[in-house]
Protein backbone atom coordinates (compact mmCIF):
# COMPACT_ATOMS: atom_id res chain seq x y z
CA UNK A 1 0.00 0.00 0.00
CA UNK A 2 1.63 3.78 -0.60
CA UNK A 3 2.73 5.79 2.01
CA UNK A 4 1.30 9.46 2.58
CA UNK A 5 4.46 10.09 2.56
CA UNK A 6 4.14 9.19 -1.58
CA UNK A 7 1.50 10.43 -3.20
CA UNK A 8 2.08 12.54 -5.61
CA UNK A 9 -1.24 14.32 -5.90
CA UNK A 10 -2.00 15.66 -1.95
CA UNK A 11 -4.99 17.46 -3.10
CA UNK A 12 -6.97 14.78 -5.31
CA UNK A 13 -10.06 15.40 -3.11
CA UNK A 14 -10.38 18.95 -3.10
CA UNK A 15 -10.07 19.16 0.66
CA UNK A 16 -7.62 22.40 -0.22
CA UNK A 17 -7.99 25.28 -2.81
CA UNK A 18 -6.61 24.48 -6.61
CA UNK A 19 -4.95 28.02 -6.86
CA UNK A 20 -1.89 28.89 -6.94
CA UNK A 21 -1.17 29.90 -3.63
CA UNK A 22 -2.81 26.46 -2.17
CA UNK A 23 -0.47 24.58 -4.83
CA UNK A 24 3.06 26.41 -3.86
CA UNK A 25 2.63 25.26 -0.12
CA UNK A 26 1.67 22.08 -1.54
CA UNK A 27 5.45 22.48 -3.02
CA UNK A 28 4.77 22.69 -7.00
CA UNK A 29 6.38 25.96 -8.97
CA UNK A 30 8.99 25.09 -6.05
CA UNK A 31 12.02 26.78 -8.10
CA UNK A 32 11.03 25.32 -11.58
CA UNK A 33 13.67 27.27 -12.93
CA UNK A 34 16.51 25.07 -11.24
CA UNK A 35 14.13 22.19 -12.68
CA UNK A 36 14.93 23.42 -16.61
CA UNK A 37 18.54 24.15 -15.25
CA UNK A 38 18.77 20.20 -15.83
CA UNK A 39 18.47 20.85 -19.71
CA UNK A 40 16.31 18.82 -21.80
CA UNK A 41 18.42 15.87 -22.09
CA UNK A 42 18.66 15.35 -18.26
CA UNK A 43 15.27 15.66 -17.96
CA UNK A 44 14.47 13.17 -20.56
CA UNK A 45 16.90 10.54 -18.87
CA UNK A 46 15.49 11.23 -15.59
CA UNK A 47 11.87 10.31 -16.86
CA UNK A 48 13.40 7.46 -18.63
CA UNK A 49 15.08 6.56 -15.60
CA UNK A 50 11.51 6.48 -13.64
CA UNK A 51 9.79 4.19 -15.44
CA UNK A 52 6.98 6.12 -16.17
CA UNK A 53 4.98 4.56 -18.52
CA UNK A 54 1.74 6.66 -20.25
CA UNK A 55 -0.88 6.87 -18.33
CA UNK A 56 -3.72 7.60 -21.07
CA UNK A 57 -3.98 3.76 -21.71
CA UNK A 58 -1.24 1.86 -23.78
CA UNK A 59 1.39 2.36 -21.65
CA UNK A 60 4.15 3.56 -23.84
CA UNK A 61 7.34 4.65 -22.42
CA UNK A 62 6.86 8.22 -21.66
CA UNK A 63 10.74 9.44 -21.74
CA UNK A 64 11.50 7.73 -25.00
CA UNK A 65 8.40 9.46 -26.43
CA UNK A 66 9.49 12.42 -25.63
CA UNK A 67 13.20 11.41 -27.08
CA UNK A 68 12.21 10.95 -30.77
CA UNK A 69 11.13 14.75 -30.80
CA UNK A 70 13.89 16.75 -32.64
CA UNK A 71 16.63 17.99 -30.99
CA UNK A 72 16.82 21.15 -32.79
CA UNK A 73 13.06 22.97 -33.79
CA UNK A 74 13.19 25.80 -35.97
CA UNK A 75 11.37 28.74 -35.87
CA UNK A 76 9.62 27.82 -38.97
CA UNK A 77 8.69 24.30 -37.83
CA UNK A 78 8.22 24.60 -33.80
CA UNK A 79 7.73 21.29 -31.73
CA UNK A 80 4.25 20.99 -30.08
CA UNK A 81 3.28 19.12 -26.51
CA UNK A 82 -0.76 18.09 -26.82
CA UNK A 83 -2.07 17.08 -23.50
CA UNK A 84 -5.26 14.55 -23.78
CA UNK A 85 -7.78 15.56 -21.17
CA UNK A 86 -10.83 14.21 -23.61
CA UNK A 87 -11.26 11.59 -21.02
CA UNK A 88 -13.97 9.51 -22.51
CA UNK A 89 -13.67 6.38 -22.11
CA UNK A 90 -16.25 4.92 -19.75
CA UNK A 91 -15.34 4.10 -16.20
CA UNK A 92 -12.25 6.88 -16.62
CA UNK A 93 -12.45 9.87 -14.17
CA UNK A 94 -8.91 10.46 -13.03
CA UNK A 95 -7.83 13.31 -15.06
CA UNK A 96 -10.94 15.52 -14.11
CA UNK A 97 -9.03 15.23 -10.64
CA UNK A 98 -5.81 16.18 -11.75
CA UNK A 99 -7.89 19.18 -13.51
CA UNK A 100 -10.08 20.48 -11.00
CA UNK A 101 -8.31 20.33 -7.34
CA UNK A 102 -4.57 20.20 -8.87
CA UNK A 103 -4.59 22.07 -11.94
CA UNK A 104 -0.91 23.93 -11.24
CA UNK A 105 0.96 20.08 -11.35
CA UNK A 106 -0.44 19.60 -15.01
CA UNK A 107 0.53 23.29 -15.97
CA UNK A 108 3.91 22.52 -14.03
CA UNK A 109 4.39 19.55 -15.87
CA UNK A 110 3.32 21.17 -19.43
CA UNK A 111 6.50 23.55 -18.94
CA UNK A 112 9.05 21.17 -18.00
CA UNK A 113 7.63 18.06 -20.47
CA UNK A 114 7.55 20.87 -23.41
CA UNK A 115 11.07 22.44 -22.29
CA UNK A 116 12.27 18.61 -22.36
CA UNK A 117 11.07 17.93 -25.83
CA UNK A 118 11.44 21.20 -27.07
CA UNK A 119 8.58 22.14 -27.90
CA UNK A 120 7.20 25.93 -27.84
CA UNK A 121 3.88 25.25 -26.37
CA UNK A 122 1.18 23.35 -25.20
CA UNK A 123 -2.36 22.51 -25.79
CA UNK A 124 -4.46 20.39 -23.46
CA UNK A 125 -7.21 19.66 -25.06
CA UNK A 126 -10.46 18.67 -22.46
CA UNK A 127 -13.36 16.91 -22.89
CA UNK A 128 -16.17 19.02 -23.80
CA UNK A 129 -18.67 17.99 -21.07
CA UNK A 130 -15.95 19.06 -18.74
CA UNK A 131 -17.18 22.41 -18.06
CA UNK A 132 -16.57 23.11 -14.56
CA UNK A 133 -12.59 21.39 -15.05
CA UNK A 134 -11.90 23.76 -17.80
CA UNK A 135 -13.08 26.41 -16.17
CA UNK A 136 -10.87 26.21 -13.33
CA UNK A 137 -7.83 25.22 -15.59
CA UNK A 138 -8.24 28.71 -18.05
CA UNK A 139 -8.05 30.24 -14.41
CA UNK A 140 -5.44 28.36 -13.53
CA UNK A 141 -3.41 29.23 -16.83
CA UNK A 142 -3.81 32.49 -16.34
CA UNK A 143 -2.90 32.59 -12.88
CA UNK A 144 0.62 30.84 -13.86
CA UNK A 145 0.70 33.67 -16.82
CA UNK A 146 0.12 36.71 -14.21
CA UNK A 147 3.05 34.73 -11.86
CA UNK A 148 5.52 34.87 -15.16
CA UNK A 149 5.48 31.07 -14.82
CA UNK A 150 4.52 30.47 -18.44
CA UNK A 151 4.64 32.72 -21.52
CA UNK A 152 8.18 34.76 -22.02
CA UNK A 153 10.64 33.81 -19.94
CA UNK A 154 8.94 30.98 -18.31
CA UNK A 155 10.34 31.18 -14.21
CA UNK A 156 12.93 33.32 -15.37
CA UNK A 157 14.99 30.69 -17.23
CA UNK A 158 15.04 32.25 -20.45
CA UNK A 159 12.22 29.90 -22.46
CA UNK A 160 9.43 30.88 -23.50
CA UNK A 161 6.49 28.79 -23.48
CA UNK A 162 3.12 29.15 -23.97
CA UNK A 163 0.00 26.87 -22.90
CA UNK A 164 -3.78 26.97 -24.45
CA UNK A 165 -6.44 25.41 -23.40
CA UNK A 166 -8.78 23.88 -25.67
CA UNK A 167 -12.37 22.52 -25.07
CA UNK A 168 -13.47 19.67 -27.07
CA UNK A 169 -17.02 18.90 -28.20
CA UNK A 170 -18.08 15.67 -26.63
CA UNK A 171 -16.14 12.92 -29.05
CA UNK A 172 -15.12 9.71 -27.78
CA UNK A 173 -12.71 9.39 -30.96
CA UNK A 174 -11.37 13.22 -30.15
CA UNK A 175 -8.84 11.34 -27.32
CA UNK A 176 -7.09 9.27 -30.22
CA UNK A 177 -3.86 11.20 -30.73
CA UNK A 178 -3.92 12.10 -33.90
CA UNK A 179 -7.82 12.80 -33.92
CA UNK A 180 -7.29 15.04 -31.62
CA UNK A 181 -4.55 16.68 -33.74
CA UNK A 182 -7.49 17.55 -36.54
CA UNK A 183 -9.77 18.42 -33.98
CA UNK A 184 -7.51 20.57 -32.80
CA UNK A 185 -6.68 21.92 -36.56
CA UNK A 186 -10.23 23.22 -36.60
CA UNK A 187 -11.13 19.81 -38.68
CA UNK A 188 -13.77 17.34 -38.21
CA UNK A 189 -12.16 14.55 -35.31
CA UNK A 190 -10.88 11.76 -37.82
CA UNK A 191 -7.52 9.52 -37.06
CA UNK A 192 -4.75 9.73 -39.22
CA UNK A 193 -3.19 7.06 -40.70
CA UNK A 194 -0.42 6.47 -39.28
CA UNK A 195 3.22 6.46 -40.56
CA UNK A 196 3.92 9.40 -40.58
CA UNK A 197 3.82 9.56 -36.85
CA UNK A 198 2.90 12.99 -34.50
CA UNK A 199 6.64 13.34 -33.92
CA UNK A 200 7.34 13.47 -37.50
CA UNK A 201 4.41 15.09 -38.82
CA UNK A 202 1.58 16.11 -35.82
CA UNK A 203 -0.13 19.43 -34.99
CA UNK A 204 -0.12 21.84 -37.97
CA UNK A 205 2.44 19.45 -39.73
CA UNK A 206 4.88 19.87 -36.67
CA UNK A 207 6.63 17.40 -34.81
CA UNK A 208 4.19 16.95 -31.75
CA UNK A 209 3.95 14.31 -29.06
CA UNK A 210 0.05 13.56 -27.57
CA UNK A 211 0.06 12.72 -23.06
CA UNK A 212 -2.23 11.82 -21.29
CA UNK A 213 -3.22 14.25 -17.90
CA UNK A 214 -1.86 12.11 -15.57
CA UNK A 215 1.92 11.31 -17.53
CA UNK A 216 2.47 14.98 -17.69
CA UNK A 217 1.08 15.96 -14.28
CA UNK A 218 3.90 13.62 -12.63
CA UNK A 219 6.70 14.32 -14.55
CA UNK A 220 7.30 17.51 -11.83
CA UNK A 221 7.24 15.86 -8.75
CA UNK A 222 9.84 12.81 -10.07
CA UNK A 223 12.75 15.13 -11.55
CA UNK A 224 12.38 16.36 -7.82
CA UNK A 225 11.85 13.55 -6.03
CA UNK A 226 14.34 11.88 -8.13
CA UNK A 227 14.45 8.59 -10.71
CA UNK A 228 14.70 6.38 -8.07
CA UNK A 229 12.34 7.00 -5.70
CA UNK A 230 9.29 7.04 -8.44
CA UNK A 231 11.04 3.86 -9.59
CA UNK A 232 11.37 2.06 -6.41
CA UNK A 233 7.46 1.66 -6.36
CA UNK A 234 5.74 -1.02 -7.60
CA UNK A 235 7.59 -4.23 -9.63
CA UNK A 236 9.96 -4.11 -12.54
CA UNK A 237 8.70 -2.78 -16.44
CA UNK A 238 5.55 -1.58 -14.21
CA UNK A 239 6.76 1.50 -11.84
CA UNK A 240 5.04 4.39 -9.72
CA UNK A 241 2.06 5.69 -8.69
CA UNK A 242 -1.07 5.32 -10.22
CA UNK A 243 -4.70 6.96 -10.20
CA UNK A 244 -6.74 3.94 -10.07
CA UNK A 245 -10.85 4.47 -10.18
CA UNK A 246 -12.52 2.06 -9.01
CA UNK A 247 -16.59 2.26 -10.40
CA UNK A 248 -19.49 -0.29 -9.90
CA UNK A 249 -20.33 -2.66 -7.28
CA UNK A 250 -17.76 -1.71 -4.57
CA UNK A 251 -19.17 -0.33 -1.14
CA UNK A 252 -17.64 3.09 -1.73
CA UNK A 253 -16.37 3.93 -5.26
CA UNK A 254 -13.45 6.40 -5.65
CA UNK A 255 -10.42 7.44 -7.34
CA UNK A 256 -7.47 7.03 -5.08
CA UNK A 257 -3.70 6.96 -5.60
CA UNK A 258 -2.07 3.46 -4.88
CA UNK A 259 1.04 2.16 -5.52
CA UNK A 260 1.37 -0.05 -9.34
CA UNK A 261 1.17 -3.54 -8.75
CA UNK A 262 -1.37 -3.26 -5.73
CA UNK A 263 -3.60 -6.59 -5.80
CA UNK A 264 -7.13 -5.37 -6.54
CA UNK A 265 -8.23 -7.67 -3.53
CA UNK A 266 -6.21 -4.95 -1.42
CA UNK A 267 -7.38 -2.03 -3.53
CA UNK A 268 -11.25 -2.51 -3.10
CA UNK A 269 -10.89 -3.34 0.57
CA UNK A 270 -8.81 -0.93 1.42
CA UNK A 271 -10.33 2.14 -0.41
CA UNK A 272 -13.79 0.81 -1.42
CA UNK A 273 -14.80 -0.51 1.56
CA UNK A 274 -15.17 -4.05 -0.22
CA UNK A 275 -17.18 -5.62 -2.86
CA UNK A 276 -20.64 -5.10 -2.13
CA UNK A 277 -22.73 -8.15 -0.71
CA UNK A 278 -18.81 -9.48 0.19
CA UNK A 279 -16.09 -10.96 -1.74
CA UNK A 280 -18.48 -14.63 -3.11
CA UNK A 281 -21.02 -11.66 -4.29
CA UNK A 282 -17.94 -10.78 -6.96
CA UNK A 283 -18.60 -11.79 -10.57
CA UNK A 284 -16.68 -10.28 -12.95
CA UNK A 285 -14.25 -6.68 -13.82
CA UNK A 286 -13.30 -4.88 -16.34
CA UNK A 287 -9.91 -3.49 -14.84
CA UNK A 288 -9.29 -0.64 -17.21
CA UNK A 289 -11.97 1.41 -18.54
CA UNK A 290 -14.34 0.31 -20.78
CA UNK A 291 -12.03 -1.41 -23.47
CA UNK A 292 -10.12 -3.96 -22.26
CA UNK A 293 -11.67 -7.50 -21.64
CA UNK A 294 -12.80 -8.39 -18.51
CA UNK A 295 -11.61 -10.83 -16.12
CA UNK A 296 -13.91 -13.32 -13.56
CA UNK A 297 -13.95 -12.72 -9.97
CA UNK A 298 -11.43 -16.04 -9.30
CA UNK A 299 -8.92 -14.37 -11.25
CA UNK A 300 -8.82 -10.97 -10.78
CA UNK A 301 -8.58 -11.19 -6.87
CA UNK A 302 -5.07 -11.84 -6.15
CA UNK A 303 -3.77 -10.00 -9.37
CA UNK A 304 -1.42 -7.31 -9.41
CA UNK A 305 -3.24 -4.50 -10.71
CA UNK A 306 -0.37 -3.56 -13.32
CA UNK A 307 0.57 -3.41 -17.30
CA UNK A 308 1.92 -7.20 -16.49
CA UNK A 309 -0.72 -8.70 -14.41
CA UNK A 310 -3.11 -7.81 -16.56
CA UNK A 311 -1.93 -8.43 -19.65
CA UNK A 312 -0.85 -12.48 -18.29
CA UNK A 313 -5.03 -12.58 -17.58
CA UNK A 314 -5.62 -11.31 -21.43
CA UNK A 315 -6.77 -8.11 -20.12
CA UNK A 316 -4.99 -4.64 -19.92
CA UNK A 317 -4.56 -1.99 -17.07
CA UNK A 318 -5.51 0.57 -19.67
CA UNK A 319 -6.38 3.69 -17.97
CA UNK A 320 -6.64 1.78 -14.75
CA UNK A 321 -10.66 2.48 -14.62
CA UNK A 322 -11.58 -0.81 -12.52
CA UNK A 323 -15.46 -1.50 -13.24
CA UNK A 324 -16.72 -3.97 -10.40
CA UNK A 325 -19.74 -6.01 -11.47
CA UNK A 326 -21.47 -7.69 -8.67
CA UNK A 327 -23.43 -11.04 -9.19
CA UNK A 328 -26.85 -8.76 -9.99
CA UNK A 329 -25.27 -7.78 -13.28
CA UNK A 330 -26.52 -9.18 -16.54
CA UNK A 331 -23.21 -9.39 -17.57
CA UNK A 332 -24.19 -10.15 -21.65
CA UNK A 333 -26.32 -6.46 -21.18
CA UNK A 334 -23.43 -4.96 -19.67
CA UNK A 335 -21.00 -5.66 -22.84
CA UNK A 336 -24.11 -4.88 -24.90
CA UNK A 337 -24.08 -1.81 -23.34
CA UNK A 338 -20.31 -1.03 -24.22
CA UNK A 339 -21.02 -2.49 -27.49
CA UNK A 340 -23.58 0.48 -28.44
CA UNK A 341 -21.30 2.75 -26.96
CA UNK A 342 -18.67 1.92 -29.90
CA UNK A 343 -21.02 1.81 -32.89
CA UNK A 344 -21.76 5.25 -31.13
CA UNK A 345 -18.28 6.90 -31.21
CA UNK A 346 -17.03 5.30 -34.53
CA UNK A 347 -16.25 7.96 -37.04
CA UNK A 348 -16.78 6.02 -39.88
CA UNK A 349 -13.65 5.92 -41.63
CA UNK A 350 -13.24 2.48 -42.05
CA UNK A 351 -15.23 -0.36 -42.98
CA UNK A 352 -14.53 -2.87 -40.85
CA UNK A 353 -15.26 -0.32 -37.77
CA UNK A 354 -18.06 1.44 -39.54
CA UNK A 355 -19.82 -1.28 -40.34
CA UNK A 356 -18.65 -4.54 -37.90
CA UNK A 357 -19.19 -2.01 -34.78
CA UNK A 358 -23.16 -1.88 -35.55
CA UNK A 359 -23.23 -5.66 -36.39
CA UNK A 360 -21.36 -6.95 -33.79
CA UNK A 361 -24.37 -4.27 -31.40
CA UNK A 362 -26.93 -5.90 -33.35
CA UNK A 363 -25.74 -9.35 -32.48
CA UNK A 364 -24.82 -9.06 -28.97
CA UNK A 365 -28.70 -7.00 -28.47
CA UNK A 366 -30.19 -10.48 -29.72
CA UNK A 367 -27.85 -12.26 -27.41
CA UNK A 368 -29.58 -10.44 -24.64
CA UNK A 369 -32.68 -11.57 -25.20
CA UNK A 370 -31.64 -15.16 -26.49
CA UNK A 371 -33.02 -14.92 -29.32
CA UNK A 372 -29.87 -15.90 -31.17
CA UNK A 373 -28.63 -18.79 -32.67
CA UNK A 374 -25.93 -20.72 -31.31
CA UNK A 375 -23.78 -20.48 -34.09
CA UNK A 376 -23.63 -17.07 -33.82
CA UNK A 377 -21.33 -16.99 -30.58
CA UNK A 378 -18.24 -18.35 -32.77
CA UNK A 379 -19.90 -16.29 -35.70
CA UNK A 380 -19.76 -12.99 -33.74
CA UNK A 381 -15.90 -13.76 -32.00
CA UNK A 382 -14.89 -14.58 -35.96
CA UNK A 383 -16.17 -11.32 -36.66
CA UNK A 384 -14.45 -9.45 -33.79
CA UNK A 385 -10.78 -11.07 -35.07
CA UNK A 386 -11.83 -9.40 -38.30
CA UNK A 387 -12.27 -5.82 -37.09
CA UNK A 388 -9.18 -6.30 -33.87
CA UNK A 389 -6.06 -5.34 -35.90
CA UNK A 390 -7.79 -3.81 -39.34
CA UNK A 391 -8.98 -0.33 -38.98
CA UNK A 392 -7.08 2.78 -38.96
CA UNK A 393 -7.55 3.30 -35.07
CA UNK A 394 -7.60 1.41 -31.68
CA UNK A 395 -11.35 1.82 -31.37
CA UNK A 396 -11.77 -1.03 -33.46
CA UNK A 397 -9.53 -2.88 -31.21
CA UNK A 398 -11.74 -1.72 -28.06
CA UNK A 399 -14.97 -2.71 -29.60
CA UNK A 400 -13.87 -6.08 -30.44
CA UNK A 401 -12.47 -6.98 -26.75
CA UNK A 402 -15.26 -6.71 -24.75
CA UNK A 403 -17.12 -9.25 -26.62
CA UNK A 404 -13.79 -11.31 -26.74
CA UNK A 405 -13.68 -11.38 -23.17
CA UNK A 406 -17.28 -12.03 -23.06
CA UNK A 407 -17.19 -15.33 -24.83
CA UNK A 408 -13.84 -16.32 -23.41
CA UNK A 409 -15.20 -16.09 -19.67
CA UNK A 410 -18.90 -16.85 -19.91
CA UNK A 411 -20.34 -18.80 -23.43
CA UNK A 412 -21.84 -21.19 -20.85
CA UNK A 413 -24.21 -18.09 -20.05
CA UNK A 414 -24.85 -17.08 -23.30
CA UNK A 415 -25.59 -20.63 -24.77
CA UNK A 416 -27.82 -21.13 -21.90
CA UNK A 417 -30.30 -17.62 -22.38
CA UNK A 418 -30.29 -18.83 -25.69
CA UNK A 419 -31.12 -22.21 -24.72
CA UNK A 420 -33.96 -20.93 -22.22
CA UNK A 421 -35.32 -18.82 -25.33
CA UNK A 422 -35.75 -22.09 -27.15
CA UNK A 423 -37.65 -23.44 -24.25
CA UNK A 424 -35.24 -25.97 -23.05
CA UNK A 425 -36.59 -27.27 -19.84
CA UNK A 426 -34.28 -27.33 -17.02
CA UNK A 427 -32.17 -30.11 -16.56
CA UNK A 428 -30.84 -30.08 -20.06
CA UNK A 429 -27.28 -29.55 -20.40
CA UNK A 430 -27.22 -25.87 -21.19
CA UNK A 431 -29.85 -24.58 -18.90
CA UNK A 432 -28.10 -26.65 -16.17
CA UNK A 433 -24.92 -24.33 -16.93
CA UNK A 434 -27.37 -21.32 -16.24
C1 LIG B 1 -10.57 5.75 -29.36
C2 LIG B 1 -9.47 6.21 -28.47
C3 LIG B 1 -9.72 7.09 -27.44
C4 LIG B 1 -8.68 7.53 -26.62
N1 LIG B 1 -8.98 8.40 -25.60
C5 LIG B 1 -7.98 8.84 -24.80
C6 LIG B 1 -8.25 9.77 -23.75
O1 LIG B 1 -9.39 10.19 -23.53
N2 LIG B 1 -7.20 10.20 -22.99
C7 LIG B 1 -5.92 9.76 -23.20
O2 LIG B 1 -5.00 10.18 -22.51
N3 LIG B 1 -5.64 8.88 -24.19
C8 LIG B 1 -6.64 8.43 -24.99
N4 LIG B 1 -6.33 7.57 -26.01
C9 LIG B 1 -4.91 7.21 -26.23
C10 LIG B 1 -4.20 8.29 -27.05
O3 LIG B 1 -4.34 7.99 -28.43
C11 LIG B 1 -2.71 8.38 -26.73
O4 LIG B 1 -2.16 7.10 -26.84
C12 LIG B 1 -2.42 8.91 -25.33
O5 LIG B 1 -2.98 10.15 -25.12
C13 LIG B 1 -0.91 8.98 -25.14
O6 LIG B 1 -0.60 9.46 -23.86
P1 LIG B 1 0.42 8.69 -22.90
O7 LIG B 1 1.59 8.28 -23.73
O8 LIG B 1 0.77 9.70 -21.88
O9 LIG B 1 -0.33 7.52 -22.35
C14 LIG B 1 -7.37 7.09 -26.84
C15 LIG B 1 -7.10 6.19 -27.88
C16 LIG B 1 -8.14 5.75 -28.68
C17 LIG B 1 -7.83 4.79 -29.78
S1 LIG C 1 -11.25 2.37 -36.29
FE1 LIG C 1 -13.29 3.30 -36.22
S2 LIG C 1 -13.00 5.17 -35.07
FE2 LIG C 1 -10.95 4.50 -35.71
S3 LIG C 1 -10.57 5.53 -37.66
FE3 LIG C 1 -11.53 3.58 -38.17
S4 LIG C 1 -13.74 4.04 -38.28
FE4 LIG C 1 -12.77 5.74 -37.20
Amino acid sequence: MLEDKDRIFTNLYGFQQWNLAAAKKRGDWADTKALLALGPDAIIDAIKASGLRGRGGAGFPTGMKWSFMPKTPSAERPSYLVINADESEPGSCKDREIIRHDPHKLIEGALVAGFAMRASAAYIYIRGEYIREAEVLFAAVAEAYKAKLIGKNACGSGYDFDVFVHRGAGAYICGEETAMIESLEGKKGQPRLKPPFPAGVGLYGNPTTVNNVESIAVAPTILRRGAAWFAGIGRPNNLGTKLFQISGHVNKPCVVEEAMSIPFSELVDTHCGGIRGGRDNLLAVIPGGSSVPLVPAHEIWDAPMDFDGLRDLKSGLGTAAVIVMDKSTDIIRAIARLSYFYKHESCGQCTPCREGTGWMWRVMERLVTGEAEYHEIDLLLEVTTEIEGHTICALGDAAAWPIQGLIRHFRPEIEARIGKRKGFVAGSALVAAE
